[in-house]
This record gives structure tokens, C-alpha cells and sequence, in this order.
């Protein structure tokens, strides 16, 4: 069991990091007993989770809603629909809700709580790898528009994570390997002992290892949390967990969103953006072979070689992180530091996607 300290002041939540069934005592210290609780999961997640956590739960009024599977999900009908149960259920501010499930349910779980009755708290029990390093840890809450992904939403700490590596066991394949990619990048942006680690145990990662999970999982989380306590709002350091996401986001894109998982195409991305690296001269090309070794190591593709610059060009041009008409990129350094920086030759992306 491993425990993380993340956010600021009143909103300081704890990261409990466990890969045996889930702490009873914990769960429920953290729900307070005579609280009311709504359990938010969706219809991909294997039942006996629900039931497992409801065993833990001693308290009277537990409810669970389901959303479907898929980023459909994260939607204004999906909002509505959980918070006229809260309503129907008369929720007050000391009653909580659990996300139980990817990055799906605990986005849209998130915003919920940040909305219903102007705050309520919920916890996270992240069962998707991506949502374990990623999404369950750094407070950004949304849903999605019609006009785009993640447009309304709300920065708002959850009380609690919770995370149990048991839980990976039934993940599908194509959705560990997506949450990989971001453990990958959290290797390349400058936790060098989480690099070390994927460099050495890539068999084991591969197997999904109880113990390799959980540490890989726990050296994430300290890069994440790190990142975004120092910077909660986005205005600064935090960008440099966007590397890779640039061109990742502009292949998602360009695919519609479908066909491809996010960690998938934002490993793609790491790839090009260490070409750019290598093009400016911030690495040598032995560090490049490492970026491109390391990934397929673990089973990742690295052959981006179908999205050329005219396919990727309007998205990455339009991309958030544009600023004042110039493109920001997030570059890797020779001792595997991430910087964003809008100082490079335009040439680099065009050679790097050719
Ligand atoms: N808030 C943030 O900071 C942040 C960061 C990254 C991504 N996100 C968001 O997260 C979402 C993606 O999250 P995701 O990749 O977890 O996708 P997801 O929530 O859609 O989950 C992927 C699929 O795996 C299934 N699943 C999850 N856990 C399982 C398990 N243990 N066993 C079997 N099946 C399981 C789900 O039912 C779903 O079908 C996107 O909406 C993205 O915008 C948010
Ligand atoms: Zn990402």
C-alpha cells in the first residue's frame, strides 16, 4: 500500500494506491457513515466491482447509476440524468458520490459534484490504467459539446482516490496499452527512475505484474500530482504534460475519435515531438532511438507514418495550445526534461511528419 498527497490547502486530497481488494475502513471513514452515496459506473464495468464496493460500504443508502460504456457518456443527457437522481434522492452537501470506472465516469462524475448544489465531495476509484495515472488525479472535471471535447467543465479536487490494481486485471488490452502510453510519457518528461523502471521491466509490464503496476502506477502519480499541485489552473509547468498531445490530439482528430485510443495516438505524438527534439538539437539521435525502443518495448506502436503533415495541419494549427497565433509545442531535452517552447523552426514539423 502506497499513499500520495496531492492539491493544496482545504482542497488536499489523499491518493490511496493498494493492489489487494478494496480498505474497508478507509472507504468508509472517508464516506462518513450517516452520509447518503451514489456509486456512478457504466455498463463496460465488470458487476462484481459494484458489488465488491457495496459489501465495503456500510451505510443505508447506496444507490448506483449506469451510464453507458464510451465517451458518448460524457454528455449533457449523462449530467442530467445523474443529477435529477441527486435530486430525487435529496441529496445535501455532506452526501457523496463515487466514480466508479475509466476517465469517462470520472469526468462527468466530477462536474456533477462540482455543480450539484454548488459543491459536493466525491471520490475517485479509477479502474481503468489511464484513469489510475491520468485522469482521477489533478481535479479537472467535463463534459463533452457538440463543438468539442471537454468544453464545460470545472477544475474541482476530488476527496478521495482510490486505486486498486485488481481492478486491471479485466481491463481490455487496447485500453492498458492506451493508459501506457501516458506512463511512458511520464518517463520522458523527467521521472527518470519510472524510466529506468520501464527500461528494465518491460516483460513484466507486459503481464501486468502486480508489483511493476503498482509501482509504475505510484511513480506516475507522483509526477502528475507534483505537476498539478504546483500549477493547478494550467497557467504554467502543467503543459508539459501535454507532451506528445499536440500531434496526439491532431491524430484523434483526424481518425474522428474512433479507431484509435487516446494513449495510442498520443504516443504517436511522443514519437514526432522527440523527432522535432532531435531536428532543433535538444537530443542526440541515441536518445531518439530510445524514445522509439522504449515505447515498443512495451508492445506500443511507433510508426506514425500514415498521418502525414497535411492530414495533421488544421488540427494543429487549431490546437488549445496555440497561443497569440503561435504554436506551442512540448520538446524533451538531452537529460530528459520537458520544456514548452513556441521558438522552433517550422521546417522541423513538416521533416518530422514526412
Ligand atoms: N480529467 C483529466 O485530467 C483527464 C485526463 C485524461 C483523460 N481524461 C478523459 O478520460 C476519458 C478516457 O478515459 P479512459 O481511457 O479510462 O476511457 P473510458 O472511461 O471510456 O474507459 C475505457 C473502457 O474500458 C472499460 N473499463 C474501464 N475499466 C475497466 C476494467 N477494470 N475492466 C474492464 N473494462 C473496463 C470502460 O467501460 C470503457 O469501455 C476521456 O473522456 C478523456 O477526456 C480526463
Ligand atoms: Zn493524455
Amino acid at each position: 500500500m502506497a499513499e500520495i498527497l496531492a492539491g493544496k490547502g482545504k482542497s488536499k486530497y489523499k491518493i490511496h494506491i493498494t493492489g489487494k481488494s478494496l480498505p474497508k475502513s478507509e472507504i468508509n471513514r472517508q464516506i462518513g457513515l450517516n452520509n447518503k452515496v451514489l456509486i456512478v459506473t457504466d455498463s463496460g464495468i465488470p458487476k462484481t466491482y459494484i458489488k465488491e464496493l457495496r459489501k465495503v460500504i456500510k451505510n443505508r443508502s447506496v444507490n448506483v447509476i449506469t451510464l453507458s460504456q464510451g465517451e458518448k457518456s460524457k454528455s449533457f443527457s449523462s449530467y442530467q440524468k445523474i443529477l435529477n437522481k441527486l435530486l430525487d434522492l435529496k441529496f445535501d452537501r455532506s452526501d457523496k458520490l463515487i466514480a466508479l470506472g475509466g476517465g469517462v465516469v470520472g469526468d462527468i462524475t466530477g462536474f456533477c459534484a462540482a455543480t450539484y448544489l454548488r459543491g459536493i465531495e466525491y471520490i475517485q476509484i479509477p479502474t481503468s490504467l489511464l484513469a489510475q495515472v491520468d485522469s482521477s488525479v489533478g481535479g479537472k472535471t467535463a463534459i463533452n459539446a457538440k463543438q468539442g471535447k471537454n468544453l464545460i467543465g470545472s477544475f474541482y479536487n476530488p476527496k478521495f482516490v482510490l486505486i486498486s490494481t485488481h481492478f486491471l486485471k479485466t481491463l481490455p488490452e487496447n485500453e492498458y496499452k492506451s493508459g501506457l502510453g501516458e506512463v511512458i510519457k511520464y518517463g520522458f518528461i523527467g521521472n527518470k527512475k519510472l524510466k529506468k523502471i520501464i527500461e528494465t521491466n518491460a516483460k513484466k509490464i507486459i503481464i501486468r505484474d502486480e508489483k511493476i503496476l503498482k509501482l509504475i502506477i505510484e511513480e506516475s502519480i507522483k509526477t502528475k500530482s507534483n505537476i498539478v499541485t504546483k500549477d493547478e489552473k494550467e497557467t504554467g509547468i502543467r503543459a508539459i504534460l501535454n507532451f506528445g498531445h499536440t500531434f496526439g490530439h491532431a491524430i484523434e482528430a483526424y481518425n474522428g475519435f474512433k479507431n484509435i485510443t487516446h494513449g495510442a495516438a498520443i504516443t504517436l505524438g511522443m514519437v514526432i515531438a522527440s523527432k522535432i527534439s532531435y531536428f532543433e538539437g535538444h537530443i542526440k539521435d541515441y536518445q531518439l532511438d530510445n524514445v522509439i525502443n522504449t515505447i515498443s518495448s512495451l508492445g506500443l506502436n511507433t510508426d506514425h507514418k500514415k498521418y502525414k503533415y497535411s492530414h495533421l495541419k488544421k488540427y494543429i494549427t487549431s490546437d488549445k495550445k496555440v497561443a497569440d497565433g503561435k504554436i506551442n509545442l512540448v520538446l524533451i531535452d538531452k537529460k530528459f526534461n520537458a520544456f514548452k517552447t513556441s521558438k522552433f523552426n517550422h521546417k522541423n514539423i513538416i521533416k518530422a511528419l514526412s
